[in-house]
């Protein structure tokens, strides 16, 4: 919708501009066609031209300096001129030769920039140029093809920037004698200042409505798969339940079946056994091997126990997202959170992750529930801890106004990229391979924090590290308190 309208908008402005320039070139054409003939006309022109030459060698520049400091004279001109004059003087004029040597410059040229005309005629255009040259200059190559329209920057005598609209014509095409250009500007550095501002707006309203659309779009995501993630549980839960209790039995009943058989090598001498295993032919086994997978067979029920709790942590935390278990909340003690997730994730922090933590001596309770935030608080504390390689860092700060108690987790690991910085809250996204990461745990502490009726947020730099802010409200909305 907004760039339809934008479209519609630049369509029309670019149809005025393009009538307004063509109205203004002919107008100006006009203008400084009478205002030359008005000059070749004078009679007392040619005479005061000597008066001035020390100034500048352009005669054209000359000529209407003549003009502009000689009150008769330009009286007699405005006079002939007529309502031309006045418009004429609407504008800042300034003139160059064909390399852009300053030749001419009227009192509002000179009002506008400050410079007087002595320290102004003989510089190079480029006298003018602002500092940054990205922005558009005065430059008369621009016109050697014609008629030039165009906004540009200037610098003032004190170093700021204005900016004009200008019209640079060659001078060719009022006379035929005169080489060079003429520039006619307006001072349009208000406008442009003011366009920077409702530009700027435009790029903040714009990325503000950038950021609800993806927190819609992650809170449609999260419905949907708080729907899909309560009959996926519900399906799961029950073939895992049996195939863990039919492992547990496996495991006893090949405990005894093993027993028996070391009972047996230990009654019968080796080459007996051995008579007997070459017997059932189709066991296709010998005494070696046979010793080798009853000392493997613990370590694959292991493995294979380990396989089933990690699929049942998925299912946990899956069913998380169907928010259909509703936690009480009750007044929480935020440190309190931060020590028990510590302790939980000190299997990952070991002796590799130094941890320090400038949290204020008695901070407020939050409402809110003290196992799902030390969910969150683990979470991040974890991700800090496996992002980190070697040795580091993680500092934990915090601050409570009137309000919000806010929350950073800094670590100093290697950061996070920007693409993956924009994904990092959706389910299921991992850097991990796989068996390591699952991608739930920042999207589910990014639920619970909102159904907090706070906020989780992340900056992170390349090779820096990476900061998680937590800001959670001391006064819960009816949401937080109806989770
Ligand atoms: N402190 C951190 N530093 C670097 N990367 C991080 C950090 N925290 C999270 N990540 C990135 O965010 C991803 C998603 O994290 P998470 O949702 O907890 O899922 P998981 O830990 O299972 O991968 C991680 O795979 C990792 O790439
Ligand atoms: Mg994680």
């Amino acid at each position: 919708m907004n760039s339809l309208l934008d479209k519609t908008e630049i369509g029309f402005g670019m149809e005025a501009q393009g009538l307004f320039l063509v109205c203004s070139t002919v107008i100006l054409l006009i203008i400084i066609f009478f205002l030359y003939k008005t000059y070749r006309t004078s009679i007392n022109v040619e005479a005061k031209l000597a008066e001035f030459s020390s100034l500048t060698d352009n005669r054209f520049g000359r000529k209407m300096h003549l003009i502009e400091v000689n009150a008769d004279e330009y009286k007699l001109n405005k006079a002939l001129l007529g309502p031309l004059a006045r418009i004429i003087d609407e504008y800042c004029v300034l003139t160059t030769d064909r390399h852009g040597t300053i030749t001419f410059a009227n009192g509002k040229f000179l009002a506008l920039s400050g410079h007087s005309f002595s320290r102004l005629i003989g510089q190079n255009e480029s006298f003018n140029h602002p500092d940054d040259d990205s922005l558009p200059v005065m430059q008369c190559d621009q016109a050697l093809s014609g008629v030039w329209n165009g906004e540009v920057c200037n610098r003032h005598a004190d170093g700021s920037r204005y900016w004009m609209n200008m019209f640079l014509f060659p001078l060719s095409y009022i006379s035929d004698e005169d080489d060079g250009y003429i520039y006619f500007g307006t001072d349009i550095t208000s406008i442009k200042t003011e366009n920077n501002q409702l530009m700027q707006e435009v790029k903040d309203k714009n990325q503000k409505l950038d950021q609800v659309e993806s927190l819609l779009l992650h809170s449609e995501k999260m419905a949907s798969l708080g729907t899909i993630s309560a009959g996926i549980a519900h399906e799961i839960n029950n073939p895992i339940a049996f195939v863990s209790s039919n492992l547990n039995r496996s495991r006893d009943y090949l405990g005894t079946m093993a027993g028996i058989i070391q009972g047996l090598q230990k009654r019968i001498s080796e080459e007996k056994f051995q008579q007997f295993l070459d017997a059932e032919t189709n066991l296709n086994v010998d005494a070696r091997k046979l010793t080798f997978m009853m000392a493997d067979y613990p370590a694959l029920m292991d493995e294979t126990d380990e396989g089933i709790e990690r699929i049942k942590k998925i299912i946990r935390d899956l069913k998380h997202f169907s928010h259909n278990q509703p936690e009480a909340f009750s007044p929480t003690d935020i440190a309190t959170c931060m020590a028990m997730s510590l302790n939980l994730a000190k299997h990952e922090l070991k002796n590799r992750i130094t941890v320090s933590h400038s949290l204020p001596d008695s901070m407020p309770l939050i409402n809110g529930s003290e196992s799902q935030l030390s969910q969150v608080f683990m979470n991040v504390f974890v991700n800090a801890a496996q992002a980190i390689e070697g040795k580091g860092n993680i500092t934990i700060a915090g601050h409570c106004d009137e309000q919000w108690c806010t929350l950073t987790i800094t670590d100093d690991g290697p950061g996070i990229a920007e693409d993956t910085l924009k994904q990092i809250f959706e389910p299921f996204y991992t850097t991990k391979p796989i068996g390591q990461g699952t991608g739930l745990g920042l999207s589910i502490s990014h639920d619970i924090i909102q159904h907090h009726g706070g906020t989780m947020t992340v900056e992170s730099q390349l090779g820096a590290g990476t900061t998680f802010t937590i800001r959670l409200p001391l006064k819960q909305t009816d949401r937080a308190d109806a989770a």
